[in-house]
């Protein structure tokens, strides 16, 4: 009998969330079976779209239950197999939840090379946030050397694989951060041409001020993280047959700023008049590009030419406060929770 601690969802936020929406739980876990096998989570994944899984309403994915177990990836060692497609000792990135422990049929597991990179980089750079980049910088964006790309959360687990992948293709590459030390880091080590911190900015028109400026030849792909006045100051500086990548819009996840929010005949306008195409994505239905991604991506993490930043806190029972300070921005890179 393994006991096995978890992070479960106890209420549901009305605004932003705290820590009272949550409860650190202890249960035990029966002995695998025939074709199961035991995992021991080693680092959890904390990603905005949780904030998401909170409400009771479905979006693009059914809520997590009250009293459930927060929704999540991870990257666990297997200890203990009965299943023969896998040995005591091997890594796999798995959808397990909030969790130290877990039991799988090895459905969906993915197995990690521990020789390539870290093991943590199967939840950031070489994983779900950098499948994301990718795809949402080439399939959706349709980036093309010579052109310019705003990324917004420019320093993020997406924003940064996004950033130097747009550089290393050849384009123009504007960043939007929060705070001199993410926007220094952006042009010092993601490469990124120029980086504008969102919280100098009074409102979107200055913030727009900054960035047409910085983009002489305008914008061709915008790379949407957040929402709020960022996308408020990029519209208008879009080119004709503009692409935006609609990938999130952390800013208003938990309501706030909705109201004073851009106008929707403001956005339609730049839509038709410039002709843009503006699409959402959402990663998973774009599995079949994820070889593609890691075979660009994964000799470059192993050779250096691309970097990435992780913010790691210790221990599954300071989850809730890490998520929190992601949806702050206090993260700085892919946000992980170090299990065991
Ligand atoms: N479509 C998909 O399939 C998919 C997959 C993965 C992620 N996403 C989305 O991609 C975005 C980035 O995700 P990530 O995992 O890379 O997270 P991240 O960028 O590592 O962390 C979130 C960042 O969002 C920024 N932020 C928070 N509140 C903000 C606000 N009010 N205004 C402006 N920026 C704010 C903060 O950065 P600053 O300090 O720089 O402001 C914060 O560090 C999120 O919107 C996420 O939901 C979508």
């Amino acid at each position: 009998m393994i006991e096995r601690k978890s992070v479960n969802l106890v209420s549901r936020p009305n605004g932003p969330p705290t820590l009272e929406n949550f409860e650190l739980v202890t249960s035990s876990l029966d002995e695998i079976k025939d074709g199961e096998i035991l995992l021991e989570t080693k680092y959890l994944s904390l990603d905005p779209y949780m904030r998401g899984r909170m409400n009771a309403d479905k979006s693009y994915a059914p809520p997590v239950p009250v009293g459930g177990i927060m929704e999540g990836e991870c990257v666990a060692e297997i200890i203990d197999s009965k299943n023969p497609n896998f040995e005591n000792g091997e890594i796999v990135a798995a959808r397990i939840g909030w969790v130290t422990h877990a039991i799988s049929d090895g459905i969906e597991l993915r197995k990690v090379n521990q020789q390539l990179a870290p093991i943590s980089t199967a939840l950031g750079v070489l994983g779900m946030p950098g499948h994301t980049a990718w795809t949402g910088l080439n399939v959706i964006g349709k980036a093309q050397p010579g052109e310019t790309v705003v990324i917004s959360a420019a320093t993020g687990a997406v924003g940064s694989l996004a950033g130097q992948l747009a550089k290393a293709k050849g384009m123009r590459v504007v960043g939007v951060a929060g705070g001199a030390e993410k926007c220094a880091f952006a042009k010092s080590e993601l490469g990124y041409d120029e980086c504008f911190d969102h919280k100098l900015a009074a409102d979107a028109t200055e913030l727009r001020k900054w960035l047409s400026d910085a983009v002489p030849k305008g914008i061709d792909v915008y790379f949407e993280n957040v929402g709020g006045k960022t996308t408020e100051a990029v519209l208008p500086l879009m080119n004709e047959f503009g692409r935006v990548s609609v990938c999130g819009m952390i800013a208003w996840y938990s309501g706030i700023g909705v109201n004073d929010a851009i106008r929707l005949p403001a956005a339609w306008r730049a839509i038709l008049t410039k002709r843009l195409q503006v699409r959402g994505f959402i990663v998973w239905d774009h599995n079949d590009v994820f070889d593609q991604f890691f075979s660009d991506t994964a000799p470059l993490v192993q050779s250096n030419q691309i970097t990435y930043r992780e913010t790691i806190t210790d221990g599954i029972e300071n989850a809730p406060q890490a998520f929190l300070d992601l949806l702050d921005g206090k993260n700085f890179g892919k946000q992980l929770v170090k299990v065991s």
